[in-house]
């Protein structure tokens, strides 16, 4: 135990270094020594130590003052101090300042190894302790190689470890690059069946026919080319987990076979009549809306319910802006590395812009920003030049996205509603003041108080009070204040 580990002795006397440090060494303790708390200030600077012995009594800088440089070095650093016997009282001084044994002159050798031996112990079991720690906040910050902090995270971490062992179908949902694949393979290595094959299907754009050989396999003739019988992606995923990919995609044919796989964990091969059993544990994930879509009647209602048992919700970045740094850490580190550029910082400036975007590519989208400020610097510090132009002149303003019901919709009402909506949310970040909100829209204010009204659009309570809380917001359409000109109007 003693070996490698290292002791600082400052004693101005030459003797009682040459005694201490003959008495040390012998026991296999690396030991440096010191004529003077400077000196001694000095070495703990340059190396880490894991005890020392001070004297207290020195000319110059004495004991206690370097007792006091070296805990500001290292509060954890045990120091033993040596005084004469007269000086007791001071020794016990030291230790209310946090020295952590005094041995008085003339000492045996015996009970200077047992002091040390202490006080290297406990250095020993804070620097276990300190590492555990560490450990625990990374793996409350990383789950699986998922890295988050936010609570909307934290839950997400905590759905995954109470779902996974079951064998319930689980549907992943969120925006584009939010991590739903990675919280899919997180599923499965928390399952009962870690070991088994996890497999992917890329649902995406092929055509049903060729989707359906891929995931049930075929017998031979089953279409012009099946030559050979072939097994599917569902053999492969049998004992493991099968994981469908933008299950949105999938076309209605297929909808229905995949029903049957969900419910029955059976399938039959193209053009055959076997039935084959699986036993396959399902998750899906999707970027649409599949309520909208079995609205719209491009999805299944039942299998829309039989993937919908437990839902694994991917919040956006901007809802958890919280994660941005440590996110970014984590990708400065792995790029770093594949880059072999280390020890890289990112400057504050660049961390600033970085909280300020709204990702609308989420994770994906930080995860590309952050490897290519990598790739260009030319330096250990990523500023905010690093940082593109996309990121630093971000719009805050992203328009809805529209999905049109089958049946149609009328032009005239939505536009109305985008207008009403757009009225209202000026006005409210301009703070109910009319005049101001034009300005923002870059319309007249006559213009907007024309819309107001027709809109019947209401005064949320505003910034002044004015005691009307309890009015029916219609009638207090023209109650905007702060907009003198339109109020005489
Ligand atoms: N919380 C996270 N921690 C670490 N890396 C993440 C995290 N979320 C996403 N990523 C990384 O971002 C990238 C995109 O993630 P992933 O492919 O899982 O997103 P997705 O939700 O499936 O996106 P899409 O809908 O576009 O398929 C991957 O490289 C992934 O490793
Ligand atoms: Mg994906």
């Amino acid at each position: 135990m003693a070996r490698h580990t290292s002791i600082l002795i400052v004693d101005d006397e030459e003797i009682m270094r040459e005694i201490l440090e003959t008495l040390l060494s012998r026991e296999g303790y690396s030991v440096r020594t010191a004529a003077s708390g400077a000196e001694g200030i000095e070495l703990a600077k340059s190396i880490p130590f894991d005890a020392a012995i001070l004297d207290v009594m020195m000319p110059g800088m004495d004991g206690m003052a370097v007792l006091n440089e070296l805990k500001k070095l290292d509060d954890d650093l045990p120091v033993i101090m040596i005084t004469a016997f007269a000086s007791v009282e001071n020794a016990i001084a030291a230790m209310k300042r946090g020295a952590f044994d005094y041995i008085t002159k003339p000492f045996k050798n015996d009970e200077v190894l047992v002091v040390i031996r202490n006080a290297v112990e406990r250095r020993q079991l804070i620097a276990e302790n300190t590492a555990l720690k560490q450990n625990l906040q990374a793996q409350t910050q990383n789950f699986a190689g998922i890295i988050g902090r936010s609570p909307k995270m934290k839950q997400v971490f905590d759905l995954i470890i109470q779902a996974a062992p079951s064998r319930s179908t689980i549907l992943i949902t969120g925006e584009s690059g939010t991590g739903k694949e990675l919280v899919a393979r997180a599923i499965h290595t928390h399952s009962s069946r870690p070991d088994k094959a996890f497999v992917t299907v890329n649902s995406g754009n092929l055509p049903p026919e060729l989707l359906e050989s891929t995931l049930f396999g075929h017998v031979k003739g089953a279409f012009t080319g099946a030559v050979y019988p072939k097994k599917g992606l569902c053999d492969m995923a049998d004992k493991g987990t099968i994981f469908f990919d933008e299950i949105g995609n999938i076309p209605l044919e297929t909808q229905a076979k995949l029903l049957r796989v969900i419910q029955e964990r059976e399938f039959m091969r193209l053009g055959g009549m076997e039935t084959i059993k699986v036993d396959v544990r399902i998750i899906a994930a999707t970027n649409c809306d599949l309520r909208q879509m079995m609205e719209a009647g491009r999805f299944r209602e039942d299998l829309y319910y039989r993937l919908h048992v437990i839902n694994v919700y991917l919040p956006p970045l901007r809802q958890r802006k919280e994660d941005i740094p440590i996110l970014a850490q984590h990708f400065l580190v792995k790029y770093g590395e594949e880059n072999n550029k280390r020890a890289l910082e990112l400057a504050p400036e660049a961390l600033d812009l970085l909280m300020d975007y709204h990702w609308p590519g989420n994770v994906r989208e930080l995860e590309n920003v952050i490897e290519r400020a990598v790739v260009l610097a030319t330096g250990p510090r990523i500023g905010g030049d690093l940082i593109p132009d996309q990121v630093r002149t971000a719009p805050a303003f992203q328009i809805p996205k529209f999905v049109v019901p089958p049946e149609g919709i009328s032009f005239k009402d939505v536009i109305t509603s985008v207008e009403k909506r757009l009225i209202e949310s000026t006005l409210e970040a301009a703070g109910g003041v009319q005049k101001r909100a034009a300005e923002l829209l870059g319309i007249k204010p006559t213009t907007l108080n024309e819309m107001i009204k027709r809109y019947e659009i209401g005064a949320r309570r505003s910034r002044r009070p004015t005691g009307a809380d309890d009015e029916d917001p219609a009638s207090a359409a023209a109650s905007y204040d702060g907009d003198e000109t339109l109020k005489s109007s």
